[in-house]
């Protein structure tokens, strides 16, 4: 039998929690319903979480608290009296620094940009893939001193988990491939256009945000994927009109500098955080970067031992220096051979200086560059074998490269090669002569419409025709459609092309033939 006290409480309950039961934790029902002392039973449910938030939740009115309620200005934010004589400051219009403001010009580029690596994709039978923009922070925090752990755009959330914007999607994908458990039939070939955030310093070419054109291959261990990777790269620059005199790919393997570090006695642990420094000589001094030698625990002679080794510009030099056997110059000179077969050996050279600053990468690297050396890095990436495992994955092989959009857009317009993106692509602007016409243009544009025209009609029924047709110009579109009190009675409108200022009349009806013919 219940005793009066737990009846009570159970009334309480039934009062206070109807509508929030399911708030109550499965703690404090468990307390509630325990065999053992009823006043025990209060205490322990008055504890509970959920008692308290409810409690409070009347004590403040009986609903959910919000950001607003508990804000203790908040009367002074709702006060006209004060807002009155505050004058609010004028909105700066510029995106934060770094990041872009795409308008319908840049998003008709942005959009053929995308279009031509999308083709190019399924050219080469890749499939699309997303993920969120936003990632937990551990994603990307290695330790190997890299650029992009420091470029982070990190925060924490009101869950109180630390998150970053994605510095690239490469974590991102293998976080994807590890939540399918060895599911994902491989090999795989995906890509991807991802939006990325880094807090960089601002030069040309390279941003707080970029697109990134992302090709990766799983599952392929051999040349052959590299190879496949570096051919797609080369029929996208092929296919906006680039040749081999503007851009080149540099290739190298990580192995050489691997073997290096094997042949000194230096441990693995120590091989990424080295690729990283070396990365880094490219830009600084040896002495500037004194200290992240000493962090890693690298003896000074070993770097320069490295940097005289990757000074070598030929296939042969790196030969002599590792040796006939070497892992390295093997799979190096299969990369280059393969190349050869797809016939890109003209945009291909080798260059043992080329690191790339990413720590994951395993073996084969590659960097796409400007040929007259104006421009930053086009395009980069690699081999990266390991990184599965670092999440604590199977061990499984990878390679894929990142392209921005910023560098090539930059080259692009340096080489006259980027179409016009002035016209809208509208067909057709459709204009009635008087309000009274308006019905009539609405059945027109959607003739038109349904006959697969891209049409824009004019709203506003006070305009003048003079103003339609310059309207009809800065949209780029081929024709106007005009509807007149004449034309309107005998079911006919009046198309007047703007190509060659010639003007026609069509019946309604015959409106679909039209379209066609246009087509034709
Ligand atoms: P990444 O070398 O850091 O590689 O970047 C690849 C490309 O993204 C660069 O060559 C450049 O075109 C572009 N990029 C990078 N940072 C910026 C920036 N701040 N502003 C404009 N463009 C930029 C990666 O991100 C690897 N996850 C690529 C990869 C995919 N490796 C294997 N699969």
């Amino acid at each position: 039998m219940k005793s009066v006290a737990s009846l009570s409480i159970a009334t309480t309950i039934g009062i206070m929690f109807l509508a929030s039961v399911t708030r109550i934790s499965h703690r404090g029902v468990a307390a509630f319903t325990s065999t053992s002392s009823r006043s025990k039973s209060i205490v322990q449910l008055s504890k509970s979480s959920a008692f308290r938030s409810t409690s409070s939740l009347f004590a403040e009115g009986g609903g959910r608290v919000s950001a607003a309620v508990q804000d203790k200005n908040v009367l002074d934010k709702t006060n006209e009296k004060t807002n009155k004589k505050k004058q609010q400051p004028k909105l700066n219009t510029n995106p934060p620094k770094g990041t872009r403001d795409f308008y319908p010009e840049d998003m008709r580029l942005r959009n053929w940009l995308f279009d031509q690596w999308r083709e190019v994709a399924k050219q080469y039978g890749f499939s699309e893939y997303d993920a969120p923009v936003l990632e937990s922070e551990s994603l990307y925090t290695r330790k190997a001193g890299e650029e992009v752990t420091q470029q982070l755009y990190n925060f924490e959330d009101k869950g109180e988990r630390m998150v970053a914007l994605r510095p690239e999607m490469t974590p991102s994908l293998a976080r994807m491939v590890m939540a399918k458990k060895g599911g994902l039939p491989l090999p795989f070939k995906w890509f991807s256009i991802p939006q990325c955030w880094r807090y960089e310093r601002m030069t040309r070419g390279r941003r707080r945000e970029h697109y990134q054109w992302n090709m990766d291959i799983w599952g392929v261990a051999g040349e052959e994927a590299d190879a496949e990777l570096l051919s797609a790269m080369v029929t996208f620059f092929e296919s906006v009109g680039l040749t081999s005199e503007d851009v080149g790919i540099k290739i190298n393997s990580r192995l050489v500098i691997s073997e290096i570090l094997t042949e000194l006695g230096i441990p693995p642990e120590k091989f990424a955080a080295t690729c990283v420094l070396v990365d880094k000589l490219e830009k600084v001094p040896l002495d500037a970067i004194q200290g992240d030698l000493e962090e890693i625990g690298l003896d000074r002679s070993v770097v320069e031992r490295l940097t005289s080794v990757l000074t070598v510009n030929s296939i042969e030099g790196i030969r002599e220096v590792l040796g006939e056997d070497s892992e390295a110059v093997k799979q190096i000179s299969n990369l280059l051979g393969l190349c050869k077969t797809y016939g890109i050996e003209d945009w291909i050279l080798f260059d043992a200086s080329v690191v790339r600053g990413l720590s994951y990468y395993t073996g084969a690297v590659f960097e796409a560059f400007d040929r007259k050396g104006v421009l930053r890095a086009i395009a980069g990436g690699g081999r990266y074998d390991k990184l599965l495992e670092t999440f604590g994955g199977d061990p499984t092989p990878a390679a894929g490269f990142g392209f921005g959009d910023a560098v090539i857009v930059e080259l692009l317009k340096e080489r006259n090669l980027l179409p016009s993106f002035s016209s809208t692509g509208v067909d057709t602007v459709v204009f009635a002569m008087g309000p009274d016409l308006y019905p009539a243009a609405i059945e027109v544009a959607s003739k038109l419409r349904k006959s697969g025209q891209k049409v824009d009609l004019v709203l506003e029924k006070t305009k003048k025709t003079k103003w339609v047709f310059k309207h009809a110009d800065r949209l780029g579109a081929k024709y106007c459609a005009i509807i007149g009190t004449e034309e309107f009675e005998n079911k006919e409108v009046n198309i007047k092309n703007l190509g060659d200022g010639e003007q026609k009349k069509v019946s309604v009806n015959e409106l679909s033939s039209w379209v066609e013919e246009q087509a034709n």
